[in-house]
């Protein structure tokens, strides 16, 4: 496996295969698993960056104490069978003085945009310039970030770059909780407790699958999660390409939820297709 710390030595990497690329801040876990394994096909390379990207935490966020694995991180790249990983520094995403970013609207403004400004500028500007570095054919993202999917596919479509996004599913947790770099955070009983996340979204699913009112159901859920601790920052019912609420029910459409448990801020989402196989996996 080679690893890269420099753009120049990235850039002298010759490739003869197209690659998939796997963007990711570290400290990885099954869910970035799950995309390195999807990201290993016949005829392809596959490159794993790692970068803790300043630019998309807030002030009071935890970029100064975001878990940094490196040794670990790229012990699983290896074990995938990752051809290549890229672990860039700062100035080769940031060059001294830069002065230019990309700002999504529309899908970027709602949900994480309000409650973490400037977040998707940050991730929209440093997956430009890694797609610029790597120049990947396809490039994997997790659907956990479901609302970073639908920013990401909406840059693409606008700058009109020839990379095909592909997302991927939330690995979860045997007790259905979504796997997040966040949950070793929470103390033993809290994680415990933690798992009223998935089972407030698949509670919705149903509801809502049975044909019962958006605004009752969602409500409903809200004040369950609230009297149970956790600070609810929304749960709605979107559609996931525009990220606009929804009021009837549709199969494509998906409940999506962001609450601070613990002093922890945990997000999962979840769809009908998912509700299947929960319930299929569920003791
Ligand atoms: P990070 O949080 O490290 O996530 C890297 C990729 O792993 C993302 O596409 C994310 O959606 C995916 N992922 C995280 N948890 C997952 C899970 N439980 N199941 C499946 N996939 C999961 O997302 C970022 O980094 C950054 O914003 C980045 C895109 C790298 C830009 O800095």
């Amino acid at each position: 496996m080679k690893v890269f710390t420099t753009a120049a030595e990235l850039r002298a990497w010759e490739v003869t295969e197209p690659i998939v690329f796997v963007p990711t801040m570290g400290a990885l876990h099954a869910g970035h698993a799950s995309l390195m394994k999807s990201a290993r096909r016949p005829g392809h390379l596959s490159v794993v960056s790692i970068f803790v990207n300043p630019t998309q935490f807030g002030p009071n966020e935890d970029f100064s104490k975001y878990p940094r694995t490196l040794d670990t991180d790229l012990e699983i790249c290896r074990e995938h069978g990752v051809d290549a990983v890229y672990v860039p520094e700062v100035v080769d995403i940031y060059p001294v003085g830069d002065a230019t970013s990309v700002i999504v609207h529309g899908v970027a403004e709602p949900y994480e945009g309000h409650f973490r400004p400037g977040h998707f500028n940050g991730v929209a500007t440093v997956v430009l310039k890694l797609f610029h570095l790597v120049n990947p054919a396809v490039a994997c993202f997790g659907q956990k970030d479901l609302q970073q999917c639908a920013v990401i596919q909406q840059m693409v479509r606008d700058l009109g770059m020839r990379v095909q996004i592909e997302v991927l599913p939330t690995m979860r947790e045997p007790d259905g909780l979504a796997l997040s770099s966040r949950n070793r955070y929470l103390s033993p009983s809290d994680r415990a407790d933690a798992i009223r996340l998935p089972q407030a979204l698949m509670k919705v699913l149903t509801e809502l699958q049975q044909g019962r009112e958006v605004e009752l159901t969602r409500t409903e859920a809200i004040q369950d999660l609230s009297s149970a601790g956790f600070d609810v920052q929304y749960l709605d019912w979107i559609d996931p390409v525009t990220f606009t609420p929804q009021t009837h029910f549709d199969p494509q459409y998906r409940v999506i939820l962001a609450a601070k448990f613990a002093g922890v801020r945990l997000i999962d989402n979840m769809g009908l297709q998912d509700l299947d196989l929960i319930n299929q996996k569920l003791p």
